[in-house]
């Protein structure tokens, strides 16, 4: 575990040094789970967003995109339930004053435990070797299936009291556990209470609780709200999705793991209108396509699992999340919801304006069922950065130049495609060939020129923010218009003609790679 915390700790340092990621408003110390994208992190995320759009809007006949405003009437969210459902419950320390989600205090002991279990597990795997059983050894192991029994007892007792919103059954858990305050060790604890995560704002011209605004906790209504809007604009006809990109506002009570959990953050979600009756097959359909879209990028597919919810949404009668093993362990990277005819009946109730589809293969008028997913587009960089940033050692290199940094993104997601760089930078006609193969390539991708410090130094820099090639230009590139091309991971380098860069690159870094 220590060295997962290092890892993350390294991660986090990384996209500060390299200009990834930096705290909102640092120079007043920050201000909490809030994020800035720096130069190579706008690029990396506008790549992520590039590359969800294209999968999910320009590949499906079927899906339409749309960009609705982050304020919406405040009757979207009673309609929608968030009003008196989005809600976490919260409990004080009276001791340290610090607040704490209830329910995740009580996880933190199911992950304890089930630590414990996996310690016991590794050695097992040690001691025996080769012919280790681990399945079996899980069952049999008297201690380890003991750990595994406890952690899930608590784990389904914690989801029967979230499901009755039951806080003084909480609460007495925590006391049972005997759960302290991780900070101060103190265990005296206030009553669970529910809190409201959308964060409200009032509106210019109105006073009091007629002019409240929320911020939208989630983009997915902006999209229910257009639904005929969209259908009858586009002729599309069911089944058929509507896509989204944009920014939601959470209040979230404990904001930790860097931009894993944030109050501002950005989610990627498409609504698939559907018959009634037919949530099932495309919730599976829905549940494989976008799993085949996390491991198309290269992610290991051990650190992607699915995993059922045991408490289901106010909205939905199926859910599961992709969960990614995050250096902190398997948390929830995206979400699968079969969200039922729910959320346009209310609007439709609400607002009193039909939100129905007439099927004219069916001769019949209804209210469509709706699969969601949802990807926290945050969280996906947060995935993508805590596998491809490695630490490796460099084949016959000594000293400093042993081991390098290097981030093993997808070309297609790198956020710079190119780097064309002057073997020396004092001798005049190299940087001046270098300078005008860069204005050429420029046109095409974004690429960097880089001369200062000596070559394999730039090869680093380079490395370190994922940039899977480097052209050199040295004296042989002036006497038969020649470069090395030096691939990221492989370090390989080939001798190509200049004319032949762009094309190279166009085609081993295209986002096209990922669809075939
Ligand atoms: N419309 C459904 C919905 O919002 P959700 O599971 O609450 O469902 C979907 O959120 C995704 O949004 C999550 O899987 C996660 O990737 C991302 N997300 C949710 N809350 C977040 C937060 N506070 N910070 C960063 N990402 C978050």
């Amino acid at each position: 575990m220590s060295q997962q915390v290092d890892q993350f700790k390294k991660l986090v340092a990384h996209c500060k040094e390299y200009g990834f990621i930096f705290q909102s408003s640092e120079i007043y110390d920050g201000l909490s789970a809030v994020y800035d994208y720096g130069p190579y992190g706008s690029e990396l995320k506008n790549n992520i967003k590039n590359y969800w759009w294209r999968a999910m809007v320009q590949m499906h006949e079927n899906i339409t995109g749309i960009d609705a405003a982050i304020f919406m009437h405040p009757k979207t969210w009673k309609a929608s339930g968030h009003v008196d459902a989005f809600n976490d419950p919260l409990v004080d320390n009276k001791d340290s004053k610090k607040r704490y989600r209830a329910d995740q205090l009580v996880e933190g002991v199911i992950d304890k435990i089930n630590e414990k279990a996996e310690k016991e597990v590794e050695k097992a795997r040690k001691r025996f070797g080769e012919s280790f059983d681990e399945a079996l050894y899980r069952e049999t192991n008297p201690r380890v299936s003991e750990y595994l029994k406890q952690a899930l007892d608590i784990e389904k007792r914690l989801a029967q009291l979230m499901k009755d919103g039951d806080m003084a059954g909480l609460k007495a858990l925590i006391e049972e556990l005997e759960i302290a305050d991780p900070e101060s060790g103190s265990r005296n604890w206030t009553e669970v209470r529910q809190f409201n995560l959308m964060f409200s704002t009032q509106l210019g011209n109105i006073a009091g609780e007629e002019g409240k605004l929320y911020l939208r906790p989630e983009t997915a209504q902006g999209i229910f709200v257009n639904f005929l809007n969209v259908q009858k604009s586009t002729r599309l006809k069911v089944p058929f999705g509507i896509a989204q990109i944009g920014k939601a506002f959470r209040n979230e009570i404990v904001a930790r793991q860097f931009i894993f959990r944030m109050r501002e953050f950005e989610q990627m979600e498409m609504q698939f209108f559907i018959r009634p009756g037919e949530e099932m097959k495309w919730y599976e359909y829905w549940k494989a396509a976008r799993m085949k879209w996390h491991t198309a990028l290269g992610t290991p597919p051990e650190m992607l699992r699915f995993k059922d919810h045991d408490n289901l949404a106010h909205y939905a009668n199926a859910a599961v999340d992709i969960q990614f093993e995050f250096p902190f362990g398997f948390k929830e990277l995206e979400g699968i919801h079969s969200r039922t005819d729910f959320d346009l009946k209310s609007h439709q109730e609400l607002s009193g304006k039909k939100l129905q589809y007439f099927d004219t293969e069916l001769n019949e008028n209804y209210v469509p069922y709706v699969v969601e997913t949802s990807v926290g587009c945050d969280r996906m960089f947060l995935a993508l950065m805590s596998y491809a940033l490695q630490e490796e050692a460099v084949p016959d290199a000594k000293g400093e130049d042993a081991t390098r940094t290097v981030l093993r993104l997808h070309p297609a997601l790198a956020p710079v495609k190119c780097a064309v760089l002057p073997l020396i930078r004092n001798k005049e006609e190299l940087p001046e060939k270098a300078r005008e193969i860069f204005n050429d390539l420029k046109q095409s991708f974004l690429c960097q020129y880089d001369d200062k410090d000596a070559i394999g130094r730039r090869y680093r820099r380079q490395d370190a923010i994922g940039t899977p090639f480097c052209v050199t230009v040295d004296f042989e590139t002036i006497e038969n218009n020649t470069v090395t091309l030096r691939e990221r991971d492989s370090m390989v380098q080939e001798r190509i003609p200049i004319s032949e860069i762009e094309g190279i690159v166009r085609q081993r870094t295209d986002m096209k790679l990922l669809f075939s």
